[in-house]
């Protein structure tokens, strides 16, 4: 049984989020981040987990385009989603949009884990948006007992 993480990030959270979720993983896994490996083999791996970011209501085009290439290989396989997002209160619309529904009908788990908001990692821009929406000192709510549920499911498996 040989799991893979395969994420995106803009800011780190999605790749803290990955690295939790690994470290409570019985088999072997193995983490890939989208940007260094753009179309890794997926091929050896029976589970593979998909994490991303939300930025204007989106999912990373990387991501996206990953999903859209490999969808036939995706669906064969043992598929978990996970986001992360800002607003909480529509995270569960946002994660149910961030996928194509194929996959997040396949998906034997999809979760929301929270997010970051880190001031100091943010381009002038987003810290002016992120200000905007009151968002005055970086934030970090990470959603660990739901990282661990997933884990859980899958090591079920
Ligand atoms: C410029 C900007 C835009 C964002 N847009 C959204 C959004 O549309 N919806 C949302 O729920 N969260 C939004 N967020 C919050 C991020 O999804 C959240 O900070 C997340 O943890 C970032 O993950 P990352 O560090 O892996 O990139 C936004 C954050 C920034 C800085």
């Amino acid at each position: 049984m040989k799991n893979c993480i395969l994420f995106t990030t803009k800011h780190g959270s999605t790749e803290k989020a990955a690295l939790l979720l690994k470290e409570k993983f019985k088999a072997e896994a193995d983490i890939i981040n989208l940007k260094e490996i753009k179309n890794p083999d997926i091929s050896k791996y029976d589970t593979v987990i998909l994490g991303a970011s939300i930025y204007m209501g989106k999912i990373q085009k990387r991501m996206r385009k990953f999903i859209e290439e490999n969808m036939n290989e995706l669906l064969k396989k043992n598929i978990a989603l996970f986001i992360m997002a800002g607003q909480k209160e529509k995270a569960q619309e946002t994660l149910r949009n961030a996928f194509p529904t194929a996959l997040f009908e396949h998906a034997l788990a999809k979760e929301y884990f929270g997010y970051e908001m880190i001031l100091e990692k943010m381009n002038f821009i987003e810290k002016a948006a992120t200000k905007a929406q009151g968002v005055i000192e970086s934030r970090s709510e990470i959603l660990y007992e739901t990282i661990e549920k997933m884990a859980h499911r899958i090591n079920k498996l």
